[in-house]
């Protein structure tokens, strides 16, 4: 009866969206299986936690939390603004990358209005596409890659915004500085093209695109970070995106007056200043990517070539079966029936006593 009554007054579209299923948290596996020691490899979080110099700024911040945060993050703003070399009012703060991902779709998405992107990748486009009414299209991924031609073949006159991302989730493949270059001559000056470039910092020793070219030309291009991975602060949630002015001053009438809390804050600025973390993330990230390619091999099974802190692999065997036996062992990672791939999981790269955790319990368990 209660379920009947909220769909009756959902708004239209909104009936037939399927929630966002996060990775399983740590709490409820430890409820269910009874194991206190958990390795969670299912969220891309970071495995070496917050950065020590984050974690100092958020402890001193404490004592002031009865106050108000500045609502729009101005000493933020101004050290990514620095870092790009543009002025602090293209770059605009929010609760995580999600939430900047919902004030894109609620600023610029008319009913009807045709969305693109690839697939499988990062489901929040599709959600907040359809909470607005608008209509998603879907471009399969080329060898786990972002098909720019086959994108550029599905632009239409209705076409309001192009999402990719790069790295994608959940494949960890990337699009290069050229091949972006090509795809953006043709792209429509009444179109918006938002690069979510959350795991951007782990794909930085490539010819990756510099994106910020584009905004600095004045093209209606967003780009899409968070503090979430490679800066160990998803609890806290902060993200932003970066654009030109004319799409900016949009999204800052939408926003809501104080989307990043104090603490938040205070730590995204603490580990802006700590390069030594970063370098640490980076070099435990590598040696473990190198580490699980190498045993995935020995097993027999595939990978996509990842640039990021996870890597999507096949098993060639029932991930869904896979998944539940490494629960039962403490191991959390994500079966990719979701993206239409029965046989792969994506698997963050952790520290490297979780990553031989995990090899040992997929041995075994493909053993049985
Ligand atoms: C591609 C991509 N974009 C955005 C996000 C959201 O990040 P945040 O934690 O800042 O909301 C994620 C998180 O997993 C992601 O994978």
């Amino acid at each position: 009866m209660e379920n009947k009554a909220e769909i009756n007054l959902a708004r239209k579209g909104i009936e037939k969206l399927i929630a966002y299923v996060p990775g399983k948290p740590v709490e409820e596996v430890a409820r269910e299986y009874g194991i206190t020691e958990i390795v969670k490899l299912a969220s891309n979080e970071n495995p070496l936690g917050t950065s020590p110099k984050a974690l100092a700024a958020m402890q001193q911040i404490l004592p002031s939390v009865y106050m108000y945060p500045e609502g729009s993050s101005p000493a933020l703003r101004e050290r990514i603004a620095a870092n790009y070399g543009i002025e602090s009012d293209m770059v605009i703060f929010g609760n995580g990358a999600d939430n900047i991902l919902l004030l894109i779709a609620q600023a610029f998405i008319n009913e009807g209005d045709e969305v693109i992107i690839g697939d499988p990748t990062f489901s929040v486009y599709e959600t907040t596409t359809r909470i607005m009414g608008g209509r998603v299209l879907k471009v399969p991924l080329k060898n786990f890659t972002y098909d720019l031609a086959g994108i550029k073949g599905k632009i239409s006159e209705k076409t309001k915004i192009i999402y990719i991302c790069n790295p994608n989730n959940p494949t960890g493949t990337i699009v290069y500085q050229d091949e972006v270059a090509e795809f953006m001559a043709s792209v429509p000056e009444n179109c918006i093209v938002v690069f979510d470039e959350a795991y951007a910092e782990f794909a930085q020793k490539t010819n990756f695109p510099q994106t910020i070219q584009l905004v600095k030309e004045q093209r209606n291009v967003l780009i899409v970070r968070t503090f979430s991975k490679v800066y160990g602060l998803a609890g806290v949630r902060v993200g932003y995106a970066v654009g030109p002015k004319h799409l900016l001053g949009v999204l800052n009438k939408v926003v809501e007056p104080f989307p990043v809390n104090k603490v938040a804050q205070a730590g995204a600025l603490g580990a802006l200043e700590d390069q030594e973390f970063l370098d640490e993330v980076m070099r435990v990230t590598e040696v473990g990517k190198k580490y699980l390619y190498q045993e995935f091999t020995k097993m027999k099974m595939t990978y996509a070539p990842t640039f990021t802190n996870f890597v999507l692999v096949d098993f060639k065997r029932d991930a869904e079966v896979i998944t539940k036996k490494l629960l039962e062992r403490g191991i959390i990672i994500r079966p990719g029936q979701i993206w239409q791939l029965p046989t792969c999981a994506r698997i963050t790269i952790g520290t490297m006593a979780q990553n031989e955790k995990l090899i040992a319990a997929l041995k075994e368990i493909i053993k049985e």
